[in-house]
This record gives C-alpha cells, structure tokens and sequence, in this order.
C-alpha cells in the first residue's frame, strides 16, 4: 500500500499550551489553528501536535525521558501518556468540530522506540486512514522502549520519521517564534531571522539555536531542528512559521509565501 506524498504538520506545545503553566491549553489558539487547517482543506494531510504544559512537566518530575529505573515511575508513565491524551482530546475537538475528518493515533500503542529512537512502527493503521481521506493526529508522548522500559517520544521525532517513510512532500512546523534566529528572539532584541538555509548551511548555525527555558524533555529548538535535518536531506523542506501569529499556517500550507524560515536540501 503506498501513499500520496503527505504533507506533515507540527504544532508545537508551546503554541498550544502556556509552556510556564501546568495543564494550561490556549484553547483560542487551538481553534483558529482547526479554522486554519480547515481553510486550507490540504489532501494528504497528518498532524503532530507537542506536548506543552502537558507532558513536558510529567515527564520531568517521573524521569520518563530517562527510563524504567524504579517502580513508582510507572504512574509517571500512565499520568504522562493520560495527560497527553487530553490535549489531544483538545485539539481534536476542535478540529472535528470544524468539520475536518481528523483520527487520532495514539504513537504509544503503534511506535516502540530503542534507546530513544524509533524502531517498531506499526503503520498499516495511520497508511490506510490516510489512504481514505482522514486526517491522523498523533503527539509526542510516553511511549515502551526496548533498552530503557520506557521513555519520552518527541512529537519532532515521529514528524521526521513518518516524512521520511511516507515520502512527504513537505512538513511544516509551527512554533511561538517567527522562525530560526541566530540568537534568542525572546532575550535579544536584534536577533536576526534566518529565512532559508540549506542543511549544511544550518549545521553550521545549529550552535547558535538555544534550548528551551521552560521544562522541555525533548531539547528545545536544538532538538527540533536535529530531528528535522534527516528528512531535510531526504529532499523533504522544511517551513518553520509562527503559528501563534494568524494566517501564518495557512499560507504555509497552502504553499503561499510566508514570513518564516524555510530550509531545503541544498
Ligand atoms: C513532548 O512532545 C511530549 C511529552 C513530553 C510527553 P514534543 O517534544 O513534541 O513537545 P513540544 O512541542 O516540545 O511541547
């Protein structure tokens, strides 16, 4: 069964929760994103949504990322995947209330990871839903691995690697800040936006990209854009918009030019 070339839309948890709050969803924000989506009525369509004020504090104070070390984890493991799955409950009510017909796919029951990493992945679910005309919603979550019991599963993660095997025309990432910058947008007032950088141009920039100061398991910018460069160069681009900012999203996933960062194999 093959798919047409897809394409992936990831919006970050801090977009869509207040990530310095605890279990704070931007409710408003979720449903312009679904009037959005709904607007720009994309065919191929997956969405990825992050974790936010939802998992990444869970996941911290249990030490998901790092393992099954110790047996009161395990309602850590539970809280952090149920956490999720309610501000997956959020988004999805907001998009099948916009009449968009979206499915979610809980990564944890279709995706083992190894040391982190994706190794089993169950797709005859997600392919064939696509295949129908439905849109799969999955999320970072809390997912078994082989070597650690369990861990943390980055939302990024499974948007490069679903690009990759699915051969996605394009992936579009939506965050709270305009783009890549070459320093804090947030902290310095001058940063400058890049916007467009082949791979190896980004290697070269990746050590001015910050982390995250708010509790953030899965790395922060850095970590984002680590997990993206693979698919980059698979030929697969990148558009990183502001998708806090109205009409940002749409006009990326409509393929109109867009204030953002856009990065391509070469
Ligand atoms: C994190 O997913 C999921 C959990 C902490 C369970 P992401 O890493 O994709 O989330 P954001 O976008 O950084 O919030």
């Amino acid at each position: 069964m093959s798919v047409a070339k897809p394409i992936i839309l990831k919006i970050g948890g801090s977009v869509i929760t207040d990530k310095n709050g605890e279990l704070a969803a931007r409710t408003e924000v979720i449903n312009r994103l679904a009037e959005e989506t709904q607007k720009a009525g994309v065919k191929n369509l997956i969405i990825v949504h992050g974790g936010g004020s939802f998992g990444h504090p869970t996941a911290q104070k249990y030490g998901i990322k790092e393992g099954l070390k110790d047996d009161a984890q395990k309602v850590g493991f539970a809280e952090t995947h149920h956490v999720m799955t309610v501000l997956n409950g959020l988004v999805m009510d907001a998009l099948v209330w916009h009449s968009i017909p979206a499915f979610s796919i809980a990564p944890s029951c279709c995706l083992v990871t190894e040391n982190g990493r994706i190794k089993i992945c169950e797709d005859t679910i997600l392919e064939t839903l696509l295949n129908m005309g439905f849109v799969p919603v999955l999320y970072g979550d809390a997912v078994l691995d082989e070597k650690l019991g369990f861990t943390v599963l980055s939302g990024d993660q499974i948007v490069s690697y679903l690009a990759r095997k699915f051969g996605a025309a394009e992936i579009v990432i939506g965050v709270d800040t305009d783009g890549l910058y070459d320093a804090d947008p947030k902290v310095a007032k001058n940063a400058k936006l890049y916007t467009h950088l082949t791979v190896s141009e980004l290697e070269k920039v990746k050590s001015t990209l910050g982390g995250s100061t708010a509790a953030d398991v899965t790395g922060g910018m850095l970590g984002k854009i680590s997990e993206l460069v693979p698919a980059v160069e698979q030929g697969i681009p990148v558009t990183m918009v502001n998708a806090s900012k109205p009409n940002r999203v749409y006009k990326a996933l409509i393929g109109e030019k867009v204030e953002g960062t856009f990065i391509e194999k070469a």
